[in-house]
């Protein structure tokens, strides 16, 4: 565990549940957490951080006000129900009530490489967190720390047979994006439109959430998020784990990652 200081005071301690960093504060109340009590058409998106969370919901929440953009601004401060909520939480730790509800639950995950690299910008931007260090010693944490924790996607090994679960991927969702807001529309069973389709692809591009304060954490004081360090929406590219990886760390990576994957009920891959 760690504590962290900004604006010379002690704020936040932080600490590492099953590989995912959480304000101490989290840990203390597990129980609370354990117990919550879901409701049956709560919306549940779940991801390991940094896979495209944000993305996701900005898009789940157009879908549900069928692409009226001036009413999810309004409804962000009184979220009525279906309620849509996020976790981190690896799938063990989730409440149990959102599978004894049977809630709807979608995964996005993102190749782990981008993921990691995009967790590694966030801690140098995020005062909350740790300082990563430089990316070699980045790396290394990393590395060390998913050694004997469920990382990755594997955090949510379940049976799509058993639970109401759409997988999305956020490279699928990059490619395609049009493609994958109908079928998240479908899983939510809503019928729109072409045209509402388009303009929730378009307000949820990357170029108008980078732009748009309720997406891009701009609100949030420097003193805990330092934009130019590096932003909150910082390339929403496929890829760029190109640019940080030396070829050494990247035999290590897979080496790593297929070890870890054999474990797994985990029924998808990654194509890096
Ligand atoms: P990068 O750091 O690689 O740019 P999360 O919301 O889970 O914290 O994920 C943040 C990551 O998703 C960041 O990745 C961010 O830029 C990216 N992202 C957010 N909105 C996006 C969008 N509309 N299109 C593509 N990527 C997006």
């Amino acid at each position: 565990m760690e504590d962290f200081t900004f604006d010379g005071t002690k704020r936040l301690s932080v600490d590492y549940v099953k590989g995912i960093l959480q304000p101490t504060v989290t840990c203390d109340i597990r129980d609370e957490i354990w117990n919550f009590q879901a409701k049956p058409d709560d919306l549940l998106i779940s991801t390991y951080p940094k896979a495209g969370t944000t993305w996701t919901q900005e898009i789940v929440e157009l879908i549900q006000n069928e692409g009226d953009v001036e009413k999810s601004l309004e409804q962000a401060h009184a979220m009525p129900s279906p309620r849509i909520l996020k976790t981190h939480l690896p799938f063990h730790l989730l409440p149990p009530s959102f599978l004894e509800k049977n809630c709807k639950i979608i995964y996005v995950a993102r190749n782990p490489k981008d993921n990691m690299v995009s967790y590694y910008h966030f801690q140098r931007m995020n005062k909350a967190l740790p300082d990563p260090g430089t990316w070699e010693e980045y790396f290394e944490t990393f590395l060390d720390l998913c050694d004997s924790l469920p990382c990755f996607p594997s955090h949510l090994p379940v049976s799509k047979d058993k639970h109401r679960i759409l997988y999305l991927f956020y490279e699928d969702m990059k490619k395609n994006p049009k493609h994958e807001v109908q079928k998240l529309t479908e899983f939510i069973e809503k019928k729109l439109d072409d045209k509402v389709l388009d303009k929730i692809v378009h307000y949820t591009s990357f170029d108008v959430m980078k732009q748009n304060p309720m997406a891009n954490y701009s609100s949030i004081p420097a003193e805990i998020m330092d934009h130019s360090i590096s932003p909150f929406m910082r390339k929403g590219a496929v890829g760029d784990w190109k640019k940080h990886f030396t070829v050494a760390q990247n035999e290590r990576f897979d080496e790593d990652y297929k070890k870890k994957m054999a474990d797994t009920r985990l029924t998808f891959h990654f194509q890096f």
